[in-house]
């Protein structure tokens, strides 16, 4: 179980890489690319499999804020949600207006909560 929420983490974390890192490079080019959106994809799903294995395993290195986990998850919604609309515009050849810094922005606060909180 512990090698299966280890690599949970390690998609987690690969998860954010690319949303915060696509969100870097692209900056300028003002374009929600795909690696943005498969990561804000991946850490919805990644985050809720942690928790579900943390409640599984439930001993002293696996426990769960509920209140700390409630606000990542509406963080990550949002940040999904910016992702999801950023690239349908861009298909569609339309400007992403600031949905691209809404979800590199919103990565980088849940980064902010996961470690300082
Ligand atoms: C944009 C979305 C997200 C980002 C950028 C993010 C980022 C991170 C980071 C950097 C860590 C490592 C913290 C550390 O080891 O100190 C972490 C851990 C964790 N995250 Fe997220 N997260 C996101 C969404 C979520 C969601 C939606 C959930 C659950 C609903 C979640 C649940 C967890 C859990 C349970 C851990 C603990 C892993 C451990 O044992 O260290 N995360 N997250």
């Amino acid at each position: 179980m512990d090698l299966v929420y280890n690599l949970l983490v390690a998609l987690h974390l690969l998860g954010m890489a690319a949303v915060v890192g696509g969100w870097i490079a692209v900056r300028s080019g003002r374009t929600v690319v795909a690696p943005i959106l498969w990561g804000a994809r991946a850490q919805v799903v990644t985050g809720l499999a942690l928790v579900g294995v943390a409640e599984a395993i439930k001993d002293d290195e696996h426990h769960v804020n509920n209140t700390k986990i409630a606000v990542k998850l509406v963080i990550a919604l949002v940040v999904l949600t910016a992702a999801e609309i950023g690239a349908a515009r861009g298909r569609k050849g339309r400007d992403t207006g600031s949905l691209l810094d809404v979800a590199g922005g919103g990565a980088v606060v849940n980064v902010l909560v996961a470690t300082l909180w």
